[in-house]
């Protein structure tokens, strides 16, 4: 099925819907927009963080949808308004729930169990009540918003439970749901104490999305053992004839639009500038992340500082540029990961560093677009080191801002991006002995073999970008004819 030039398969306007409702919305977390309370106590609003709010927010504005979400900060119900082309609906929530529903549940239980174990999640019986209060909340919203027939595509780990909330109110909707985490597998996921519910809550949707492939089938094999549904390859039948189909769609990002920002002349002035501020040395390695303890950005600094202190490289002629964003501060891991990479930083500076020559130039800071495109445009090495990454979006950014078709890309292979973008030089992260060889290995190579793998990282970036993901999905979620009827489950099940 194809769609026509600008607008999403399987969603047309209805005849029937009043103009508050809409017939494409998507449920998120976080609005794309965050709301700020400057210092006076005056308001205004800011793009929110996360890789999220960039892949969707122009399939959005292309089919003038309402998206619901949280405005990021505790605070009063607001009523939904427009910006910069979208119908937005905030979902308020209390500073109780703040701590009990984001920080808990969604960040400080389900954040590190679904990130292999990265940091140990912390179980708490009201922190699960809070997330069930929530996730009602963003289905109400849903419900409330939604034009006859509509599609409502509910996005992350934070929402598990809406589709199967949001069908018991509206029967008529079309469901989808996409997990941009990873989903682990069943000897992780089943230390969780409310692991059927949340296996429900996902199963009330039509199609349910995951980068990956591995994690589909770890969802429909847990549907098997722990609610007992029967199910065959990518499909779920439940008892009341239903089907459920769990596949993966590798997200991407707005491909174009970096390459046109990386092609601009103010990107291309500041990304000289920048060498230029750090002495114009001969490799620039670069690390951008949330500052978060999946990323790997401890050991990916270590495994720099002691190629340094090997000799293998000189603070003369390289330097390590670490961007990290300020992420989910309030949370004790993330405090203590803070904590233990400036400490990281000051040490090596301070022992390998010379004057007006840090090895590591670290930014707590978030940027906008045009400096991130810069800062691609400045490197010769990008180093993606994540423990474990549904996707990780820097990636892919770091290929499309690549104009040239030059610079090295160092990536874990625990990120999903490692299945598309097989020419990157690929690392085990736990593995720090294998991390310098290859980060040295990256800065060593010949331009024609760094150009080589860099040519077939552009071509996969750019035949799969956001616009590609979000279609295929919305396109698999109203195509299936027979998914919509209900149907009796085949002879041969698994
Ligand atoms: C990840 C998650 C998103 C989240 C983003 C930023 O990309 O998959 O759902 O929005 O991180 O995290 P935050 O907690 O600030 O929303």
């Amino acid at each position: 099925m194809s769609a026509a030039p600008g607008t999403v398969p399987g969603v047309s306007r209805s005849s029937t819907q009043q103009s508050s409702a809409a017939d494409l919305l998507v449920v998120a977390n976080r609005l794309p927009v965050d709301q700020v309370v400057e210092a006076d106590g005056s308001t205004s609003w800011r793009p929110s963080p996360g890789g999220l709010v960039s892949a969707l927010a122009p399939v959005m504005r292309r089919n003038q949808g309402a998206w619901i979400g949280w405005p990021g900060n505790a605070g009063e119900e607001m009523e939904p308004f427009e910006e910069d082309g979208l119908t937005l609906v905030p979902v308020a929530l209390s500073e109780e729930e703040v701590a009990e529903f984001y920080e808990g549940f969604s960040n400080d239980t389900l954040w590190p169990l679904y990130h292999d174990l990265a940091a140990k999640p912390s179980f708490h019986r009201e922190w699960w009540d809070s997330y069930v209060r929530v996730n009602q909340r963003f289905a109400d919203a849903a419900a409330a918003n939604a034009a006859e027939g509509a599609t409502v595509w509910v996005q992350d780990y934070q929402l598990q439970l809406v589709p199967a909330m949001l069908r018991e109110l509206r029967p008529d909707l079309r469901i989808g749901f996409y997990l941009h985490i990873p989903f682990p597998p069943a000897e992780l996921f089943s230390q969780l104490p409310w692991r059927r519910q949340i296996l429900e809550g996902l199963l009330g949707a039509d199609l349910v999305g995951f980068q990956l492939s591995g994690a589909a089938q770890n969802f429909v094999r847990l549907v098997r053992q722990r609610v007992g549904h029967k199910t065959h390859r990518d499909t779920v039948y439940l008892p009341d004839g239903r089907v459920v189909r769990a596949r993966a769609f590798p997200i991407s990002i707005d491909t174009e639009g970096f390459e046109e920002l990386a092609a601009s002349e103010e990107v291309q002035a500041r990304a000289a500038e920048i060498r230029r501020d750090l002495g114009n040395p001969r490799t620039l390695f670069l690390g951008i992340d949330r500052l978060d303890y999946t990323k790997g950005i401890h050991a990916r600094l270590r495994a720099f500082s002691e190629l340094i202190a090997d000799g293998h490289l000189d603070v003369e002629d390289a330097v390590f540029v670490q961007v990290a964003t300020p992420s989910r501060e309030r949370v004790d891991q993330y405090r203590q990961l803070r904590d233990d990479i400036d400490q990281l930083v000051g040490r090596v500076n301070g022992d390998l560093g010379r004057i007006g020559r840090p090895a590591i130039s670290y930014l707590h800071s978030s940027f906008p677009r045009e400096e991130m495109a810069a800062l691609y445009r400045a490197a010769d090495v990008m180093v993606v080191t994540p423990f474990r990454d549904g996707m990780n979006l820097v990636a892919k950014e770091y290929v499309a801002c690549r104009l040239d078709g030059d610079g090295a890309l160092v990536l874990s292979e625990f990120a999903g991006a490692a299945d598309e973008l097989r020419q990157a030089y690929l690392v085990n992260p736990y593995d720090i002995n294998g991390m310098k060889a290859t980060m040295l290995e990256a800065s060593r190579a010949q331009p024609k073999e760094v150009a080589r793998r860099m040519r077939a990282m552009r071509k996969t970036v750019s035949e799969h970008d956001v616009s590609h993901w979000a279609s295929t999905f919305l396109t698999s979620l109203a195509g299936d004819p027979e998914s919509h009827t209900k149907q009796t489950h085949p002879a041969e099940e698994s």
